[in-house]
């Protein structure tokens, strides 16, 4: 799906009158993707610092990350209609890839993870494929290989799981297989949850002391540009997202933030000092704050072309 589509909506206000953040957009998702096949289990490879478990709620989070998402937001429409190589970096369950390889039957599409989730949507279509590896050790690719590089909602996780240098070195591989003149984009989400009720402020501070202490910065999505400064056309913004409120997509949203929530569970719950059931009653307190407050999720992406040789 191109870019107009990706951002459906360009306004500060919304129905009831409320504003977003000055500058920034709402958007809206416009296509639900199906998954029959969809599975609770899987498996998650530790790196040893994830304090993100590798249960069925990290399951229905990246389900939800998919209907949460579009597709692209990179000028690559007219080359994918016409068939390019692309490559789905940390690809999930292949959400993203199969929507992709359905959509452009000419192009070629394969995606990596450090875990098997594929399948999870389904067969592939044959234009499909999926190789596992860990983007901090290198992409299995030649050089200049691909046109559009693309990678979705993984830098945070890696923001979680990994150190500065290993994101740095995720970003240098992904500039390595992407073709002079291709494109890379990345779309992320934010732990910043603007208007955030006091136990969300809370919990947010929690996880980002858990991401201290392990010597990571959960900032690095603020500043997705700094990963894109070697290459051309860059386009950094970031879009809010209503979160719990608005419509049946805010209501999504919350089910994607309380998936991540409940997926820090055991990292987070001893640093705020609370047994199972308050944590369990934070979390629904949580979803009544987000509507209470008209809280507002933070998607940042950028897109940029790699500079031709
Ligand atoms: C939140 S999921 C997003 C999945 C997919 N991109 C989507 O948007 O539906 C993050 C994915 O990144 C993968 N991942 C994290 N670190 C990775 C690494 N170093 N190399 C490859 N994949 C990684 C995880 O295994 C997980 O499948």
């Amino acid at each position: 799906m191109p870019r107009k589509k990706f951002i459906e909506e360009d306004s500060n206000s919304s129905d009831d009158g409320s504003k977003s953040v000055p500058g920034r957009r709402l958007f809206r998702v416009f296509r639900l993707l199906s998954s029959p096949n969809a599975s609770k289990s899987h498996r998650v490879k530790k790196n040893g610092r994830s304090f993100i478990p590798s249960d069925g709620l990290r399951d229905e989070r990246l389900e939800s990350m998919h209907l949460y998402y579009s597709n692209f937001v990179a000028p690559v429409d007219d080359d994918l209609a016409r068939g390019i190589k692309v490559l789905d970096v940390g690809c999930g369950g292949g959400g993203w890839l199969m929507d992709m390889a359905s959509d452009y039957p000419n192009s070629e599409f394969v995606g990596t993870d450090i875990v098997d989730l594929f399948l999870k949507h389904g067969t592939p279509p044959q234009n499909c494929k999926f190789m596992l590896a860990n983007t901090v050790k290198g992409l299995p690719f030649e050089d200049n290989t691909f046109d559009f590089v693309h990678q979705r909602s993984v830098l945070l996780l890696m923001v979680f799981d990994f150190s500065p240098s290993d994101w740095a070195t995720a970003m240098k591989e992904m500039i390595r297989v992407t073709k002079p003149g291709g494109w890379i984009q990345i779309t992320e989400g934010d732990i910043i949850i603007e208007r955030s009720g006091p136990l969300m402020k809370r919990f947010l501070e929690a996880a980002e002391a858990i991401s201290k202490s392990r010597g990571v910065d959960v900032r690095v999505v603020r500043n997705l540009g700094s990963l894109f400064s070697s290459l051309d056309n860059v386009e950094v913004d970031c879009v809010s997202c209503p979160t719990g409120w608005q419509d049946k997509w805010g209501d999504m949203a919350l089910q994607n933030l309380l998936g991540f929530v409940k997926a820090t569970r055991a990292g987070v719950m001893p640093i705020l000092n609370i047994t199972d059931k308050e944590f369990e009653d934070m979390v629904s307190k949580m979803a009544q704050e987000c509507k209470e407050y008209k809280s507002l999720g933070s998607l940042p992406y950028a897109f940029g072309q790699k500079k031709r040789a």
